[in-house]
């Protein structure tokens, strides 16, 4: 009877180790160290999970600490007759945080070629170099080889025409329909959309801030599947910033 109970206690305990909805990175779908279907085979760094994206040294500051090159990818984007945004050009986006889920997301770039391996000496040599010796094999949503995504619900790829429109101007489309687009709020240097779970805009000011995937996404917390920043229950996420 106690061993029972106890196994059960197990099961409960593994079952929120390994679910995909996690408010923190590990053990989520980005944890790819342990709770990704791909994911690193490099022991020395396994159980990190930041690594994968973040570096306390020699990160990009494009985006925060960034411990990865930039997407190099040329990428066709969203376009209609409708929109006012101007589309972004691939330098745009290889740029800016798209850019760096893109890195992913694409299909480019391995998970595990990092500019900084923390707590392996980075001499260049190191960096840039994980392509070759690291490779996984795995399943689940995602399908590629050699630890790069290229097939599966997350793969993207660099076709992003049926995507929606991201590394767009949001005050163009604003400013261009005003009766039709929530107005952006200022906190500080950040830049905001909606009172309720406000999305953030990526850039210095309101006339030049951006949607990005990060807009809708959070990457750091999968709480509601596909890491989104709010429920879209009621369309509530589309209704932050249209109004329709
Ligand atoms: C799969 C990639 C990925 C992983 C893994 C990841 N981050 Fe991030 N992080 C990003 C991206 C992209 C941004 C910029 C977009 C944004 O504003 O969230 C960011 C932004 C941040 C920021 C600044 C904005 C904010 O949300 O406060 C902090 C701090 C941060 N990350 C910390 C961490 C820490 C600590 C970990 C490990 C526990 C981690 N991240 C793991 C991709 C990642
Ligand atoms: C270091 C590589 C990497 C970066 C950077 C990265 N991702 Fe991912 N992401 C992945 C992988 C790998 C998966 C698939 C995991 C799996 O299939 O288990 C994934 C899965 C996802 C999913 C699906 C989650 C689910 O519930 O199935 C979403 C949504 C996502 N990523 C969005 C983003 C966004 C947005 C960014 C940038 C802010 C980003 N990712 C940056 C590697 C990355
Ligand atoms: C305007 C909001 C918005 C933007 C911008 C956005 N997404 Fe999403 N994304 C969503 C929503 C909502 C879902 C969940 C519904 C669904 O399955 O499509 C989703 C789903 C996903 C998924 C899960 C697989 C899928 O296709 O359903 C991935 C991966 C993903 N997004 C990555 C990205 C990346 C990478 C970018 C930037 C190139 C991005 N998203 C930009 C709102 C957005
Ligand atoms: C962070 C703000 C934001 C969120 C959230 C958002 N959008 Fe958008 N969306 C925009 C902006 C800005 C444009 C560009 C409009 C323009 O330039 O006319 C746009 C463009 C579009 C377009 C193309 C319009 C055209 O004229 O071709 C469609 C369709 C669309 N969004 C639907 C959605 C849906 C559906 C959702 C929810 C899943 C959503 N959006 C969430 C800001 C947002």
């Amino acid at each position: 009877m106690r061993r029972a109970l106890f196994g059960a206690a197990l099961i409960v305990l593994g079952g929120a180790g390994s679910a995909a909805a996690q408010s923190t990175v590990a053990f989520g779908p980005h944890d790819l160290s342990a709770g990704s279907a791909i994911r690193n085979t490099d022991a020395s760094i396994n159980g990190q999970t930041c690594v994968f994206c973040h570096t306390p040294h020699e990160g990009s500051p494009t985006v925060p600490l960034w411990n990865r090159s930039t997407a190099t990818s040329t990428y066709q984007v969203y376009a209609s007759s409708t929109m006012d945004a101007a589309a972004p050009t691939s330098a745009q986006i290889q740029s800016g945080v798209t850019g760096a889920c893109m890195s992913c997301h694409d299909g480019s770039i391995a998970v595990d070629v990092l500019a900084n391996l923390s707590g392996v000496a980075h001499a260049a040599s190191v960096a840039f170099t994980r392509q070759a010796t690291a490779k996984a094999t795995y399943g689940a949503s995602g399908t590629g080889t050699s630890n790069v995504l290229n097939g599966g619900a997350p793969f993207l790829g660099t076709d992003l025409r049926n995507d929606h429109p991201i590394t767009i101007i949001y005050e163009t489309a604003r400013a261009a329909t005003p009766t039709e687009f929530v107005t952006q709020a200022i906190s500080g240097t950040k830049i905001t959309v909606g009172t309720t779970e406000p999305l953030p805009l990526y850039g210095a000011s309101t006339a030049t801030a951006t949607v990005e995937c990060a807009s809708c996404h959070n990457p750091h917390n999968n709480a509601r599947g596909f890491f989104l920043r709010k429920s879209n229950a009621g369309s509530a996420m589309c209704l932050t910033c249209h109004i329709k």
